[in-house]
């Protein structure tokens, strides 16, 4: 074949894909107990949104973005992210001249130019979870929360939680420039790159993983010291909330994460077995983004989650972890001989119609690859039907784990089989 996917794309394909599948279920359910509604949204947005959202001087913006011209002429991204997006929609359908928070969730693909490698994709998933409308720590606590049950629900325990708050537009500034004098005095025999940053963005300088680096950040001052009157009582009060809802968790003084648009929580869920793409997810505050984009002011607060990440961490922490249970195949039809085709698709239709997930052996391949197909399959029971079957209206049940064998009269045999295996919800 010719063609291969575009480097940096990652895939999902049976039977690895089922863990994938698993890990979006896992979070859209804990979004859902949690009130967030669904919402579907552009893939690909105008350039400035992410400009002026993400901020010019992430790496996100400056180096990242899949940007191109369409046909007519405009300035087009693929969504890097999805809160200035989900922000965007939610201003442009007046979501949030309703009822505040406006709590959505979603998820699908995003778009980043990064050089490829374990966990690190071009295109990758999220799923994603924003609340919008409330300074609220309640619902700070409440996001965070979300996602920690939903890690423990797949099972994960390797996991932790990072916690930070970045400030406002009152207090930032002055720890700014307090870090920047820090900086400027200690990393002038660094690169360029680091000097740049310095003047651009000093924040992300605390983010450097070199060990040369982090030694002279030690001293760094940090934000903590730096919080306003209001910032410090919001910050006091998530982590109260967090020890009262039982989630434990670390202050990272040092925690700053890439995109511009953070304010105040910033939080980031990492995991212990996966090296250097260890962010397992990562979410804040964002209380000036709707301003930056040219809405109203309105605070919110969301997280992402890099689905790709969370299959790599259950696999991590149980080799060979496969599909859940609950979504293989639990009956495999086998039409023994040519004409027993419909009799076999009847009989499996009905089977799925009551809920039951139900397969069947397509082609001609004999009774030995159908039987071989039947267990590769993964059912519990293979329903055979021959000419002998028919002409006694019966199904002829095989037990594919003990080899038993049951002929059961053809109007029973779902209501028998239901009764042995159970229905999906
Ligand atoms: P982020 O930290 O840039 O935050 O991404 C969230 C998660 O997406 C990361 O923790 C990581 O698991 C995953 N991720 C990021 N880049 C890649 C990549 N190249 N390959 C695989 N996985 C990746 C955001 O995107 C914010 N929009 C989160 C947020 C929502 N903040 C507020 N609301």
């Amino acid at each position: 074949m010719a063609f291969q996917a575009p480097k940096g794309v990652s895939e999902y394909v049976p039977p690895r894909s089922a863990l994938f599948e698993q890990a979006r279920d896992a979070f859209a359910t804990s979004a859902r107990r949690a009130c967030y509604a669904y919402m579907e949204t552009a893939v690909f947005e105008e350039t400035a949104l992410f400009v002026r959202g993400v901020g010019e001087s992430s790496d996100v913006v400056t180096r990242e973005m899949y940007s191109f011209q369409d046909r007519g002429g405009r300035e087009i991204t693929l969504r890097p992210e999805f809160t200035a997006g989900v922000l965007r929609c939610v201003l442009e359908h007046n979501l949030h001249k309703g009822a505040l928070p406006v709590k959505v969730w979603t998820t699908g693909a995003a778009f980043r130019y990064e050089r490829p490698q374990a966990g690190r994709y071009r295109q990758f998933y999220q799923f994603d979870l924003e609340a919008i409308g409330t300074e609220d720590p309640a619902v700070d606590a409440e996001t965070i929360a979300v996602g920690w049950d939903a890690y423990a629900s797949l099972g994960l325990r390797q996991y932790t939680l990072l916690v930070n708050s970045l400030g406002d537009k009152n207090c930032r500034p002055v720890y700014r420039e307090a870090l920047q004098k820090f900086l400027r005095g200690h990393f002038q025999d660094l690169d360029e790159e680091t000097r740049r940053r310095i003047e651009l963005n000093p924040l992300r300088v605390l983010d450097d993983k070199r060990p040369a680096v982090r030694d002279q950040l030690a001293n760094a001052p940090v934000m903590a010291d730096y919080l306003c009157a209001d910032c410090k009582a919001h910050h006091d009060a998530v982590r109260d909330l967090l020890h009262a809802l039982e989630i434990p968790f670390t202050d990272a003084p040092r925690l700053v994460r890439g995109l511009d648009y953070y304010t105040r929580t910033t939080f980031e869920f990492d995991h212990a077995l996966l090296g250097a793409q260890s962010g397992i997810g990562g979410g804040g505050r964002y209380d000036g983004l709707s301003e930056d984009i040219g809405g109203p002011p309105l605070p919110g607060i969301g997280f992402a989650v890099g689905l790709d990440r969370i299959v790599l961490a259950i696999e991590s922490e149980r080799p060979g972890a496969s599909a859940q249970p609950g979504t293989g195949c639990q009956v495999f039809g086998v039409p023994l001989g040519e004409d027993t085709h419909a009799d076999v698709l009847t009989l499996i239709t009905a089977l799925r119609r009551a809920g039951v997930r139900a397969d069947m052996s397509f082609g001609t391949r004999g009774l030995k690859g159908a039987m071989k197909a039947a267990d590769r399959s993964g059912a519990t029971f293979a329903a055979l039907i021959g000419d002998q079957e028919r002409s006694h209206d019966t199904v002829r049940m095989r037990d594919l784990v003990d080899g038993e064998q049951y002929d059961v009269p053809a109007t029973d045999a779902a209501a028998w089989l239901i009764e042995r295996l159970g229905t999906n919800p």
